[in-house]
């Protein structure tokens, strides 16, 4: 029998060494067990910040073929060749070491013919480069029942099985549905299923890596990166939700966001070139009835794409009084800002860039050069602190204007001379290293150097958007899935596309609506603000030269439509800030594939056209051009339809109809929703009342509320009201009193009547 390796203790990590290897295992928590092996390469994540390390109890036993390391919810077998097995605390296997070897997949074609093909544009994919010295592989078993879900915002379905991926941040302005391999984000997580049990795993290492879930052979799944050391995560959890808490707690989570940020954003490339044409938006808004909150400036406000700078002439010279002016109205500005600095001698910020040296520079010493909107333009080395703190301190220019959020745009970082050389030299957590390793966590600096200027500016809760992400940036940007097309195939990848980021972390994501690139269609862009209308961020992008896909861009009856739809929205806000409350302490996405609700029925891991707001609201958008019927699966339990209170019972496929005005929206029975006024923005002014709206004959429900605005609710003012329901019997209780005014007047609607309790200040109750 070949010979157990050695091992050592320290603390909670065990150091396990053979002739060949040496890996560590470490707890993290009972639930979260790190995998590591030097490879020589030195840095600290970028995903994970602080110490996660939780006083855990574990064991060792020695087998005669293997080792057992458990804590109370994993158990890890090695054996004598260090192959690792993760089982749950059942002995479910949940991340198996594959034994066999790889066998990759035979495509039938030589290099001359695979040049041949290529010649038309065809893509034939390489095989990964194991001849590469630092190359390294991790092949796992795939059973016949196992879904892989998480990856962040990859093209694709909900269930990655059968498919290949690969993370190096991308700008690809014509992603296709299934085999675009790389996309904006890299979110090098998986949440998976085994036979129905969960797991997740979690492959921190930002260099350019590859995934092949069973695509290659059906036995196997495989993760393989070009460099760095071995570092991997194994989680557990009892449900597919305690996984998503558990690598949320890992890499954090989403903190609550400034509640006018769930309002309606309008934005299109080539607004923001003047004021008229701002102003001009801003009142077709107003007098078409439509709810909304902010207003996006893309790059046409600089002087000459020069980040930092605003084009006064084009602002009536005064670009602050018009930002303030609509500040007074209640509507926001979100401004663009990119990281390609333009090569300008006389610019402020190129010149304080060059003074202080900022920028990424070649290997011998010359500021490094590409191409973005502004021409020939520089690179901020954000692995560096300084740069960090000079690039937030530029936000201020920004937020001295009036600016309510700070939208990070090209941060892959894009170039248009070509990708960036390998060996750029970029820093890593301050000491020189390559743009080989530091391209996927680029955006990330960038938008955690924006995050904290904005906070330090401002002291609210910072609203930035960011188009490049890494594992972790869930906890300083929202995200957009970047430049999608107004194509039927672009609005059904949305669902799968937001509901993998969220259980990737990110729960604060949209897509552009009507699709950014090519024309849309009225057809299309009705149907696309009723499926995103629950999406986190809700913002209709389109790209210069493409046609006109404002709300009224089609007249009737698209307008009224998309009124109905805003108007819907803004009803649902308390509730999605209640998710979001929620959220930034379980790490739950608000937008989620019915999955993670109901892992146990089979019926649910495939579905990529319906998804859940929360645990109690279903929604199965039409995503195909003349539908006007289709078949909703309603998981167990039952359930209303919203429009009409007609039940259904669950584990049915059920026929609903749905007219091009008709969103098929279901609520789970026993549901208590709360309701926000009609309104066409979300107020600073704090609401004296609330309604809830209960599905079915009784209920229980927490509802959060605070100032919306800044980050008071951290020392406690903010106040959650419990609502209980039993047919006739309501009540309503200040379970946690820290926020100024309370809700003088709670109104709930049961099904045959309506009551209002009001609150009496004596007693600190409602009556
Ligand atoms: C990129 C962005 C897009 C933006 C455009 C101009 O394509 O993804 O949203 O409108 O640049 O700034």
């Amino acid at each position: 029998m070949a010979k157990l390796p050695t091992y050592q203790q320290d603390h909670q990590t065990i150091i396990f060494k053979n002739s060949a290897r040496e890996i560590q295992l470490t707890i993290i928590t009972p639930e979260i067990i790190r995998v590591y092996e030097n490879h020589s390469e030195s840095g600290t994540s970028y995903a994970i910040e602080g110490d996660k390390q939780k006083p855990t109890d574990y064991r060792i036993i020695q087998k005669p073929d293997h080792y057992e390391i458990s804590t109370s919810a994993l158990t890890i077998k090695m054996d004598a060749a260090m192959h690792l097995d993760a089982y749950d605390s059942n002995n479910h296997p949940l991340i198996i070491d594959y034994r066999g070897s790889r066998t990759p997949l035979d495509r039938g074609i030589d290099e001359e013919h695979k040049k041949f093909v290529q010649e038309e544009g065809h893509n034939v994919p390489g095989a990964d480069d194991q001849n590469n010295p630092h190359y390294f592989q991790v092949v796992k078993d795939l059973a016949a029942d196992e879904q892989i879900y998480g990856l962040g915002d990859k093209t694709g379905y909900m269930n990655k099985r059968g498919y290949e991926y690969d993370d190096w941040n991308t700008d690809n302005p014509a992603p296709h549905l299934e085999n675009f391999t790389r996309l904006y984000k890299s979110i090098p997580v998986i949440i998976g299923l085994k036979a129905g049990h969960p797991y997740g795993l979690f492959f921190d290492n930002p260099y350019r890596s590859h995934f092949d879930f069973g695509k290659e052979n059906p036995d196997y799944y495989f993760y393989s990166a070009e460099d760095g050391n071995l570092n991997y995560y194994l989680i557990g959890g009892k449900t597919l939700k305690a996984v998503v808490t558990n690598y949320t707690y890992l890499t954090g989570r989403t903190p609550l966001p400034q509640k006018w940020t769930l309002g309606y954003q309008q934005s299109r490339w080539g607004y923001s070139a003047s004021q008229k044409m701002v102003q001009g938006i801003v009142d077709k808004m107003q007098q078409s009835d439509l709810p909304f909150d902010a207003i996006h400036l893309d790059i046409d406000y600089m002087q000459g794409y020069r980040v930092f700078t605003w084009d006064d002439a084009a602002y009536a010279g005064n670009p602050k009084k018009f930002v303030t002016n609509l500040k007074n109205q209640g509507k926001k500005i979100v401004a663009i800002i990119d990281p390609g600095v333009k090569k300008d001698p006389g610019y402020k910020i190129y010149d304080q860039g060059i003074q202080n040296d900022y920028f990424v520079k070649d290997l011998q010493g010359k500021v490094y050069v590409n191409q973005v909107w502004p021409g020939d333009a520089v690179f901020p080395d954000f692995g560096r602190t300084a740069v960090q703190d000079w690039w937030g301190k530029n936000d201020q220019f920004l937020t001295d204007m009036g600016v309510a959020g700070i939208w990070n745009d090209m941060n892959e970082p894009a170039s248009f001379q070509g990708e960036i050389p390998q060996d750029i030299v970029f820093s890593d957590h301050g000491r020189p290293s390559t743009h080989k390793k530091m391209h996927n966590v680029y955006g990330h600096n960038m938008a955690k150097a924006t995050y904290e200027g904005v906070k330090r500016a401002t002291g609210r809760r910072p609203f930035v958007i960011t188009r490049a992400a890494y594992s972790g940036t869930q906890k300083y940007s929202t995200v957009w899935t970047g430049d999608n097309h107004s194509i039927w195939p672009h609005l059904q990848l949305l669902i799968p596309q937001l509901c993998n980021l969220g259980m990737s972390g990110f729960t604060f994501a949209g897509t552009d609506i009507g699709g950014f690139g090519s024309d849309t269609t009225p057809e299309l862009l009705t149907r696309w603000i009723e499926a995103a209308i629950f999406s986190p961020l809700l913002r209709n992008h389109s790209a210069m030269g493409t046609r006109a896909q404002e709300p009224w861009a089609f007249g009737e009856p698209t307008l009224s439509i998309y009124r109905k739809f805003l108007k819907l929205r803004y009803r649902f806000i308390p509730y999605l800030y209640d998710l979001f409350a929620r959220e930034s302490k379980n790490g739950l996405p608000l937008m989620r594939p019915l999955v993670l609700n109901d892992e146990n029925d089979p019926r649910v891991r495939n579905i990529n056209d319906q998804y859940m707001v929360g645990d109690s609201v279903l929604v199965a958008p039409i995503v195909q051009p003349s539908q006007r019927k289709r078949l909703v699966y309603l998981p167990a339990g039952k359930w209303l339809d919203f429009w009409n209170h007609q039940e259904y019972d669950g584990q049915q496929d059920i026929v609903v109809d749905a007219p091009l005005d008709k969103l098929p929206l279901f609520i789970k029975k026993e549901t208590i929703l709360p309701w926000g006024p009609e309104v066409n923005q979300i107020s600073e002014t704090p609401d004296t009342t609330m309604t809830f709206n209960v599905y079915g004959d009784s209920g229980s429900y927490h509802h959060y509320q605070d100032n919306g605005l800044d980050f008071k609710y951290q020392q406690g003012e903010f106040n959650d009201y419990l609502i209980n329901v039993d047919h006739d019997q309501v009540s309503v209780k200040l379970v946690h009193q820290g926020f100024q005014p309370v809700y003088q007047h709670v109104t709930v609607n049961l099904k045959n009547q309506s009551i209002t309790l009001d609150y009496h200040s004596d007693t600190e109750d409602y009556k």
